[in-house]
């Protein structure tokens, strides 16, 4: 009989509770004992670890579609990787969270993370020596080397869309347009595709290049007087400062068009999980306990052509854009963000859609 453990770090996202879910599920049927960690990589600092032993009923299937961590993400003044690093007690952080594992007696660790958790997990790869490290991505971002989805992205697409559609109604009333403020960090997939979905009539997303008169004089000849401008939040706007949907209905405004701002901020994260994000959590699930089966370690699931496998985490952290911590410059996240090729930008132009220049 295995030992095994779920640990979900990292920003929360809808479909974290499904894949925690499923793995029990399957390591029902397997036989196996599966530890929760709490609270992320805080669980295996503290002292005693702090872990919860999972049933079925800790975790009811009712309940397994609902946003958030059942296990919780980590406080956010808790000590991490990231943290430890910066205050000069990486080493004895990595030496407590390998203690904790020990002490566990853990067989493997599922690790349900971003770019970042994943790139950290193997620069501190250490730290799981002794136990097979299997990943799953979730993201709300996309922004994840190969892999063509994350946990997550798809009911954050549903939401934001949502919060646009309602938005719509009030702003053919007024005759006024809406400026929205998606999420994503620096990567402009979730903009892009909740924009799309939206019927947005500009979507403004990091990797793309935009010229603002552009924009303000697709608006102001556009053949309605109101709709909805999707702008990701990475975006920057030479000589302006403050936040991108701001900066953008500022110059709308100078050119009088009649605009409102909305920020639909973490909601974003939550809502019920949708049936696609569930079945790639149940997909990503079986991989990974697959994946500790076949006596894999330091791999993470991925989605690519249809097909769920594994790929090394060595490959994932060579293949994205090598991003470094502000404060700890050693410290590389691999990134990944919408390439010219992406087939829903030659869409989005083809609609009519404002979304900058591609080349
Ligand atoms: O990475 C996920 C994400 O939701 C980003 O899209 C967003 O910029 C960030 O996390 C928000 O972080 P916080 O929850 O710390 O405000």
């Amino acid at each position: 009989m295995k030992k095994i453990g779920i640990m979900t770090t990292g920003g929360d996202c809808s479909g974290l509770n499904t894949a925690i879910h499923r793995i029990i599920q399957g390591a029902r049927q397997r036989k196996w004992q599966v530890w929760g960690i709490l609270d992320g990589t805080d669980g295996l600092y503290v002292n005693p670890p702090a872990v919860i032993r999972l049933d079925d009923m800790m975790l009811p299937i009712e309940n397994a579609r609902l946003a958030g961590s059942f296990l919780h993400n980590g406080r956010a003044d808790a000590l991490n990787f990231e943290t430890a690093a910066e205050t000069g007690r990486i080493a004895s952080f990595n030496k407590r969270l390998h203690k904790s594992l020990q002490e566990l007696a853990l067989d493997a660790l599922i690790l349900i993370g971003g770019n970042g958790s994943l790139s950290l997990a193997w620069a501190n790869r250490g730290t799981y020596r002794d136990v097979q490290l299997i990943c799953i991505p979730k993201t709300i971002d996309m922004d994840m080397p190969l892999t063509e989805r994350t946990i997550g992205f798809d009911t954050a697409v549903q939401q934001l869309t949502q919060f646009c559609d309602q938005l719509l109604l009030t702003a053919r009333s007024h005759h006024r347009w809406f400026v929205v403020q998606a999420m994503g960090r620096d990567c402009g997939y979730l903009a892009l595709h909740a924009g799309i979905a939206s019927g947005a009539s500009a979507i403004l997303m990091p990797e793309i290049r935009f010229n603002i008169d552009d924009l303000v004089k697709r608006i102001s000849d556009a053949d309605t007087d109101y709709g909805i401008i999707m702008v990701s939040e990475g975006i920057t706007l030479r000589g302006h400062s403050g936040r991108p949907a701001d900066m953008i209905s500022r110059k709308l405004n100078a050119a009088g068009i009649t605009n409102r701002t909305a920020f639909p901020e973490h909601i974003q994260r939550a809502g019920d999980t949708t049936a696609s994000d569930r079945i790639l959590a149940t997909r990503f699930a079986d991989c990974a306990l697959n994946a500790i089966e076949n006596g894999e370690t330091y791999v993470m699931t991925a989605l690519e052509c249809g097909d769920v496998h594994t790929v090394g985490l060595s490959d994932f952290v060579a293949s994205g854009e090598c991003i470094s911590d502000p404060h700890i410059p050693e410290l590389l996240t691999s990134n990944a963000y919408i390439t010219p090729d992406e087939p829903l930008l030659s869409v989005a132009r083809d609609m009519g859609i404002y979304i900058g220049e591609i080349k």
